[in-house]
């Protein structure tokens, strides 16, 4: 995708920040804990957080988690949703954050829209050495046969190719790197799948498909057109057709791809100590070793643009899931 293109699809979220938070689904807790394993602490930052959709599966897991967002009506969204959660304006290419502030960067479906050119340094900065950075993305398990026919009739704008299992994984491997000659942040990324589903109904599904970025900077007509295929398509499948049914989302949060700042190793002591991801489709995308990079530790700092900014503190009660 130029530039371009990606600027315009990657600001398109706003016009549709209430559906958006109302139809998007969540991610897979398995995912967020495979992703955070190697991290050396709770302290995430989820970056392109959107509505919050990510952030809220990340609480439910024990992260100490703040939220960085560009898009006002996203974060507005975001803040009315997750009223108890850090969130900040922002962008990953200029993350309000100081040095070493974080154990962990996961962006969720939103890694592509960043240029890593810029990003990739800033969240170097952000992170602690042995940090963890992951992208995760939402995928529809297009080997169902009744979930292939819907990505046919609804087209790339509203399911492409980094939206089906078959394809995910060459589309985001390369998701960390910059596109231009500026030098690779990060090592070679792992990448994992974990099943999910969203309960649906057609109406809804149609709903969730409407806040594709690719939809959302459509021309109108042809909007309604694609939608009314969908819903169409929908009505007619026995599957879908009546009442509530669960998109299968075979890798719920389908690929989370850690790409190491340093080349720790799996290990104990992050957030996932208390409660371990089950086993997943593992796949090293490139046999290339993992890059190091240094970054100051400034803890105390952290916790002063936590102050100034006004927000709760770190100190979140143990949530269930981690006792
Ligand atoms: C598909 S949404 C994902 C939102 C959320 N993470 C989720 O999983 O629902 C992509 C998000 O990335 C944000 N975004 C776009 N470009 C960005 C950038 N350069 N830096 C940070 N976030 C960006 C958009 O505003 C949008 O909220």
């Amino acid at each position: 995708m130029e530039q371009d293109e990606r600027l315009l699809h990657g600001s398109s979220f706003g016009a549709a920040a209430t559906a958006y938070a109302e139809h998007r689904p969540d991610y897979a807790q398995a995912a967020v804990r495979w992703a955070l394993e190697p991290a050396p602490g709770r302290r995430v930052l989820d970056l392109g957080a959107g509505t919050g959709k990510l952030t809220a599966t990340l609480t439910a897991v024990g992260a100490d988690v703040t939220a960085v967002e560009p898009d006002p009506a996203m974060l507005t969204e975001l803040r009315r949703g997750l009223p108890d959660v850090h969130a900040l304006p922002g962008s990953a290419e200029a993350i309000p954050l100081p040095d070493g502030c974080v154990d962990a960067v996961l962006a969720g479906n939103a890694m592509h829209w960043f240029d890593m050119a810029v990003a990739g340094p800033e969240i170097a900065r952000v992170l602690v050495p042995g940090g963890v950075l992951a992208g995760l993305w939402n995928v529809m398990d297009d080997r169902v046969d009744w979930v292939a026919g819907l990505a046919q009739v609804s087209g790339s704008a509203a399911i492409g190719p980094r939206d089906t299992p078959t394809s995910w994984r060459a589309e985001t491997a390369d998701a960390h790197l910059p596109k231009t000659g500026v030098a690779a942040r990060f090592g070679s990324p792992e990448q994992a799948e974990f099943p999910h589903g969203q309960r649906r109904t057609a109406d809804s599904l149609v709903a969730t498909l409407a806040t594709r970025a690719g939809m959302l900077v459509m021309p109108e007509q042809e909007h309604e057109a694609t939608l009314g295929r969908i819903r169409a398509f929908l009505v007619s499948r026995p599957e879908t057709a009546h009442g509530e049914f669960t998109l299968p989302m075979l890798t719920g949060t389908p690929a989370a791809t850690p790409i190491r700042a340093s080349p720790s190793p799996r290990r104990s002591g992050g957030i996932s100590d208390a409660v371990r991801a089950p086993p997943a489709t593992r796949v090293n995308a490139k046999p290339s070793p993992r890059t190091r990079h240094t970054a100051t530790i400034q803890p105390m700092l952290c916790d002063m643009v936590r102050a100034s900014a006004g927000a709760p503190s770190n100190n979140n009660p143990t949530p269930s899931s981690m006792r």
